[in-house]
């Protein structure tokens, strides 16, 4: 069992495959152009396969692939097939771009639920969102997914100005169609551009969703990031995951490993603690994933706290985003 100081069993990891990525949203990298990690500095197939184990055998019941995005990396099948084979529930998050090419892979290796990042449905907002013009794609393979029986929720980075006039537009795709939205408040990261004016949070996603829906809660899961509510009447439901102005620290079982095999024991923490170089020097790792979550701090890697409005990216000691996978 791996727990922390304040008595928090961990039993979900999530891995992140690689830093790259085929978008370029702003609120998830540095501005500057960014140099992704060397392919020989990532951890390998069967360097993931060992260190997944290591946690396995520690009481670990989840995996979440994320990146960057996970599915760009080449050898993203043989990692998802590898790890498929390991008594664990499987997930993943991505951008929904590679779905359709590697749907025969995500089955066979017993994924059943995907989180897709969409923070919009209008084209052209899209693309200067994501750089990219690939929103029919995306919308297609949720489309795939759902055919699929796949359960599928749709990740929405809330943005004051940029997409919370479409919160309406999301709760009306819910109606039909058997999708949960999460309405994320925006998180500051190094070098993301972040502001607090920029933040839209749960109190104003709610007020603006009850202006026109009946809307009831729904009893959240143990470690739930996000709280969940329904909609009379409407065939998927939505949830707010509101890291900012509610924080649900206190029931986390998450550890975040990076694609260079750095272990974090918060999405927050500024350090890590290289698992990769100890398994590559054939040094006991168990010993290190111990320590670092005993290190673990009580909310939001004790750096964020209450005061958020005093935030300033430019000095955050944290990772950007598409170094953790979120
Ligand atoms: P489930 O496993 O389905 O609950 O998904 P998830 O919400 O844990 O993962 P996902 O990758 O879909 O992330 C959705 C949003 O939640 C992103 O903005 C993440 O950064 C954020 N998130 C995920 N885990 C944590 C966490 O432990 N703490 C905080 N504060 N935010 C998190
Ligand atoms: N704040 C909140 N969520 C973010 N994500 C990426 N950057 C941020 C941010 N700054 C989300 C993406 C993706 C998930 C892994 O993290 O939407 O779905
Ligand atoms: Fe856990 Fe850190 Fe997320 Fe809080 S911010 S829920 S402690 S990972």
């Amino acid at each position: 069992m791996i727990a922390d100081s304040f008595g928090r069993v961990h039993d979900y990891l999530r891995i992140s495959l690689t830093d790259n990525c085929n978008f370029r949203c702003f609120y998830c990298m540095p501005e500057e152009d960014y140099d992704f990690t060397p392919a020989a500095r990532l951890m390998q197939p069967d360097e993931i396969l060992s260190l997944a184990k290591l946690f396995v055998a520690q009481g670990v019941k989840k995996i979440r692939l994320t990146g960057g995005e996970p599915l760009v990396r080449k050898d993203a099948a043989e990692i998802i097939t590898n790890l498929g084979k390991l008594p664990v529930e499987l997930v993943i998050t991505t951008n929904g771009t590679r779905i359709a090419e590697l749907l025969p892979t995500l089955k066979a290796a017993g994924i059943k639920s995907i989180n897709i990042s969409l923070d919009t449905l209008q084209p052209e907002k899209f693309m200067l969102i994501t750089r990219r013009d690939l929103f029919h794609q995306v919308r297609s393979n949720i489309e795939l997914l759902l055919q699929h029986k796949f359960t599928v929720k749709i990740n929405m980075v809330v943005m004051k100005g940029l997409n919370d006039d479409e919160i309406k537009d999301f709760i009306d795709w819910t109606k039909h169609h058997p999708l949960q939205i999460r309405f994320i408040e925006f998180m500051p990261f190094s070098g993301n551009r972040w502001t607090s004016n920029k933040m839209f949070s749960l109190a104003e996603i709610l007020q603006v969703i009850e202006k026109d829906f009946t809307v009831l809660p729904v009893k959240a899961e143990p470690h739930d990031t996000a709280k969940s509510f329904m909609i009379p009447g409407h065939e998927g439901s939505f949830a707010i995951i509101s890291t900012m102005t509610a924080p649900f620290c206190d029931t986390c079982n998450r550890m975040r490993l990076t694609a260079d095999g750095k272990l974090k024991n918060c999405l927050f923490s500024d350090g890590e603690t290289d698992l990769l170089t100890a398994l590559r020097n054939n040094e006991e790792v168990l010993p290190l994933i111990h320590a670092s979550i005993l290190s673990k701090k009580k909310e939001l890697g004790g750096q964020l706290g209450k005061h958020f409005e005093q935030i300033d990216t430019a000095t955050l000691q944290n990772r950007s985003m598409i170094t953790i996978g979120g």
